[in-house]
Order: structure tokens, then C-alpha cells, then sequence
């Protein structure tokens, strides 16, 4: 059966105020391209006549500028969920015009299996390849796309000419049973293979094919400055402290990796230390550093959702394919960051926080409490996981004016009880068997920066009576009502409070 040929517009008209639209992907990794921007381009028309526009949009995490950015930038998004990264969809979430639901992205597919979001109008799934009986080779990013396209009453192929064909053979396709039938997921170390390699689309429902040429557009990295490979050392350092005292395994084991300048400088950390062995990851996305390290024979093997790379490296790995055949594994999102997987590889998790507070809670997505930045990402699902949970940033921000370790974190991601270290350029807290007032005396030792120590330490004088933890409510967001009010946390008096 062959699939016809579409415009992106044509298939913009068949969108409908009020639909929900789920795309493939996960980052703008395997996002589409060309569709979105066509129903970003009708609804500016549908506005300018007056009528209301607005779409659902589910993906695996954050798309590209062609999708979110597009579509924020025309008004044309109503529910929007898990993840986002883009500037002009950070502008519609924080104006309200955008619902945005924010979650673990280990659980977007099965909230849709179990009827919490409703039906899918469409699914765009961007392709490499695809054959006469819908069988499609992805792209080189996975997402939600089983579930999608399992639910979806019609579904369309972005044919992207960018992305090899011989990608074919990285995926590994795996749709888990609901509940009650759940039976585990049979991954026993992350190189191991459970589902299939090309996704199975009822022919029936593919409307057609667009034919694309795009890159993701992801930019490379900037160089590395003096605190980010601080916190680097910091967290090689802590790692390698760990193997040495018996604390994780002398062989090691698997590693997550957030995404940015942090993460890649930890990676490159890694990848220099002579006591940390090759190691294999089971994480959410890879980065420029990961290929690196492949072909340096530093990581040995990286269980991923996708390939975020920038587009020159996603070009060398296209190029070099059959280097990387037995080195990758792209799953889906549910897959990749599952809760039990996780947990029982040992995964020891990096991610990034905005804010972390003395008691060891964080903030990873709400700046001063109320204006969201991304969203929690995968960090929770490994965060909550972890063999070892670790979460990295500079102790201060803009220059000094923000702390980043605060005496109660504005906004609740990951909470003191899923938090075991803390890294900054500063130094390392490790609060694993510490109590509230321990942990407060280590962040604050060895975390906060020297120019913040004392007033956290005065922030702890102003509990009086029996307090398991120390907090005094009326100041415990003093750093941040002092910032909102002089833009300098460190002016914050505490007799005011
Ligand atoms: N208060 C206010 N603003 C803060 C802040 C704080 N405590 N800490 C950082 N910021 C600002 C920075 O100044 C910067 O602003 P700018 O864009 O105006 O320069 C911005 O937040 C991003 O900070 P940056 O230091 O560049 O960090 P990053 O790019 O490493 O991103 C997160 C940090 C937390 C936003 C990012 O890691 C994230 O979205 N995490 C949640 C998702 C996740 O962890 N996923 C799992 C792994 S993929």
C-alpha cells in the first residue's frame, strides 16, 4: 500500500480547534518538523478571522522551535505536556495561555493508556524510513511514541531525508501491559534488548507522508568555564571516593545524565579519571560528550530515549553509523525511565537543580517559586530511583545576587527524601543517614557559597523551641521575597522577619 503524498498544509486543514495532536520525539531530537509549523500557520489565519484556534500537544519531552515554538509564538496551545525548554512557550505557560501539565516523563504513556488525557486525533511520527505495510524506522528520538501510535486515530509520517536510513536497528521498540497485567520489564543490564526495532502502524491509519529535510537545530556546547568544571571535579571526585570505600561497586555502574554544560562537564570528568572504569549509561538523552566517549572507549554503551546532539555531531554519527550499531539503544520514554528498571540496574543519577535548600529539598523548575523554567524532565524518575541520587549547581547565581542553597526551597520537585548529594563548585554535602539539622550544617559548610554561609547559619539561630526541623515560617523564603524586593539576596535582614 502506498501512502500519499502530502503538504504540511494540507494536513494543517485537517486539524480542528480543540484537537489533541501527540508528536514523536523526545527533545528536539525526533520531533517533527514541518506540520506543526503549518498549524501554527493556521491558527494565525483562524485568529485573524476571529475564531478560536488552540490544540492539545503531548510529546516525549521538549520539541524544537518548528513545534513548541511555533505554536506558542501563534497562540495555538491549550494543554500542553510533559516537558518544554523554549522561550516563547515558557512566555504562554507563565501568562497562563497555555495549560501546562508538568510530570514525569516516565509517566505521560500510561496516563494516556489509562484514560486520564482522552483520545489522540493525531500523531505525527517523524521517520526515516517506512514501509508499504507501516512498519516505520524512527528517527533519533523515541519519546511516547508506542502508545501514540497504538492510540491515535490517524497518523501521519514526516519522512525526514536528514536522518539515515540506516539508523534502522537502534530502536528497541517495547510496549509494557497495564495493570493488573503488568508483568516487569525484562531489562537485567542496559544493554539488554527487549522489543523491536521498526514501530508497527496500522496501515489503515496513516493519512500520508511529508517529506522533510531538516535538522534538529540543537546547538553545540559552550566551553566549559571555571565553576562548571569545579562542580565536575567535585562530582568525579565524590564518585571516585565512593569506589574506593566500597560504596559503589569497583566495576561501577550505570550512569544518568542530565542534559547541558554541567552534565557535559561531568561526563568529560568521567571520561579523565583514572580510578572510574569505562562505564555504560541508562539514561534519557546523550549528549556531544557521550560520543565522545565512545570513541575514546570511555562508555561502552548508552541506553538512551534519544540523541541530543548538536547537528554536526548528529551528522558524524550518521556518517559512522555501524561504529555505534552494538554502542546505542533508543526506547521509549516509559522504558528508559522506568522507575523499576532504574532502580534495580543501580542507576546513579546527575541531574541539575535550580535551588536546593538546606535540609536537602530541590528546586528544579519554578524560579522564585512561581515562573516555570522547564519542567521536572526524567530528573524525578531517576532522582526517586537512584543507587546514588546526586543533584549539581553553582552555589550562587547572576553574579551573587541569587543563592542557589536557600534556607526553604521556593517550589517542592524532589524532596529531602530522595535527595542524597548535593555538589556545587564548593564542595560536596552528602546527607545520606543525616538528620534536618545535620544536612543544614553540611549544605552550609560545604555547599553554600562563603558569601551566604553566615546568614544560613543566623537563618538556623532564628528556630527557638523543639523543632525537628529547624524552620521559622514567616522567614524561610526571606532570600527570595529580599531578591524579589532589592534583586540581592544577600541584603536579606533577618530582624525583619
Ligand atoms: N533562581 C533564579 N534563576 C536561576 C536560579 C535560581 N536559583 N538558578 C539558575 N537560574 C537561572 C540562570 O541564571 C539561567 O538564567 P538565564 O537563562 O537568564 O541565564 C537559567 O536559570 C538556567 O540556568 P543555568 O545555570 O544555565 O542552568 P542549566 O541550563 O543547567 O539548567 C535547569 C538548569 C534546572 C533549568 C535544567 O537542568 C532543567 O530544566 N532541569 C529539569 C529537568 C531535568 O532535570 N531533566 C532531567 C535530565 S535531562
Amino acid at each position: 500500500m502506498a501512502f500519499p503524498i502530502l503538504t504540511a498544509e494540507e494536513v494543517a486543514e485537517l486539524v480542528h480547534d480543540g484537537d489533541t495532536v501527540c508528536v514523536s520525539g523526545f527533545t528536539a531530537a525526533g520531533s517533527p518538523k514541518a506540520v506543526t509549523e503549518a498549524i501554527a500557520h493556521k491558527a494565525e489565519k483562524e485568529h485573524a478571522e476571529g475564531k478560536p484556534f488552540k490544540i492539545n500537544l503531548y510529546s516525549g519531552a521538549s520539541t524544537n522551535n518548528h513545534a513548541d515554538g511555533a505554536l506558542a509564538r501563534a497562540n495555538a496551545l491549550n494543554h500542553r505536556s510533559p516537558y518544554q525548554n523554549t522561550p516563547d512557550l515558557r512566555t504562554t505557560i507563565n501568562s497562563r495561555d497555555t495549560n501546562y501539565f508538568d510530570l514525569h516523563l516516565s509517566e505521560l504513556a500510561q496516563k494516556f493508556r489509562y484514560g486520564a488525557l482522552g483520545g489522540i486525533d493525531l500523531f505525527i511520527i517523524e521517520a526515516a524510513s517506512i514501509r508499504d505495510n507501516g512498519d516505520i524506522v524512527l528517527g533519533n528520538g523515541v519519546g511516547n511514541v508506542p502508545t501514540y501510535a497504538k492510540m491515535a486515530k490517524k497518523v501521519v509520517i514526516e519522512l525526514n531525508s536528514h536522518v539515515t536510513p540506516h539508523i534502522e536497528g537502534l530502536h528497541d521498540l517495547y510496549l509494557p501491559l497495564d495493570p493488573p497485567h503488568r508483568r516487569e520489564i525484562p531489562i537485567y543490564k542496559p544493554s539488554d534488548r527487549i522489543g523491536d526495532t521498526l514501530l508497527h502502524v496500522d496501515p489503515s491509519k496513516i493519512i500520508g507522508i511529508v517529506n522533510t529535510d531538516y535538522p534538529d537545530g540543537v546547538k553545540g556546547f559552550t566551553p566549559l568555564d571555571d565553576i562548571t568544571k569545579q562542580i565536575g571535579a567535585n562530582v568525579c571526585d565524590f564518585l571516585v571516593s565512593e569506589i574506593r570505600r566500597g560504596g559503589i561497586p569497583s566495576s561501577f555502574l550505570p550512569i544518568q545524565s542530565g542534559v547541558g554544560n554541567v552534565a557535559n562537564a561531568v561526563l568529560f570528568g568521567l571520561a579523565d579519571s583514572k580510578e572510574i572504569p569505562p562505564f555504560e549509561m541508562y539514561t534519557e538523552v546523550i549528549q556531544d560528550a557521550v560520543i565522545t566517549l565512545m570513541e575514546k572507549e570511555r562508555c561502552h554503551f548508552a541506553s538512551t530515549c534519544s540523541m541530543t546532539l548538536s547537528d554536526d555531531m548528529m551528522r558524524h554519527v550518521y556518517d559512522n553509523i555501524d561504529f555505534f550499531r552494538d554502542k546505542i539503544l533508543i526506547r521509549p520514554a516509559e522504558i528508559s525511565n522506568s522507575p523499576e528498571v532504574i532502580r534495580r540496574l543501580g542507576v546513579i543519577s546527575m541531574n541539575t537543580a535550580l535551588e536546593a535548600d538546606i535540609f536537602g529539598n530541590v528546586n528544579s523548575t519554578h524560579v522564585t517559586g512561581t515562573r516555570m523554567m522547564n519542567g521536572i524532565g526524567g530528573s524525578g524518575d531517576f532522582t526517586r530511583n537512584a543507587y546514588i541520587s546526586i543533584f549539581t549547581c553553582p552555589s550562587v547565581t547572576k553574579g551573587g545576587l541569587i543563592s542557589n542553597i536557600v534556607p526553604m526551597v521556593s517550589h517542592h520537585d524532589h524532596s529531602e527524601h530522595s535527595v542524597d548529594i548535593i555538589i556545587t563548585e564548593q564542595g560536596v554535602a552528602d546527607l545520606r543517614g543525616k538528620s534536618p539539622i545535620q544536612r543544614a550544617e553540611t549544605i552550609i559548610n560545604n555547599c553554600a557559597n562563603p558569601a551566604y554561609r553566615e546568614l544560613l547559619r543566623d537563618y538556623l539561630k532564628l528556630s527557638t523551641g523543639a523543632a525537628h526541623t529547624p524552620h521559622t515560617l514567616k522567614a524561610s523564603l526571606g532570600f527570595h521575597t529580599t531578591f524579589l524586593e532589592t534583586g540581592d539576596m544577600s541584603k536579606t535582614d533577618w530582624s525583619k522577619f
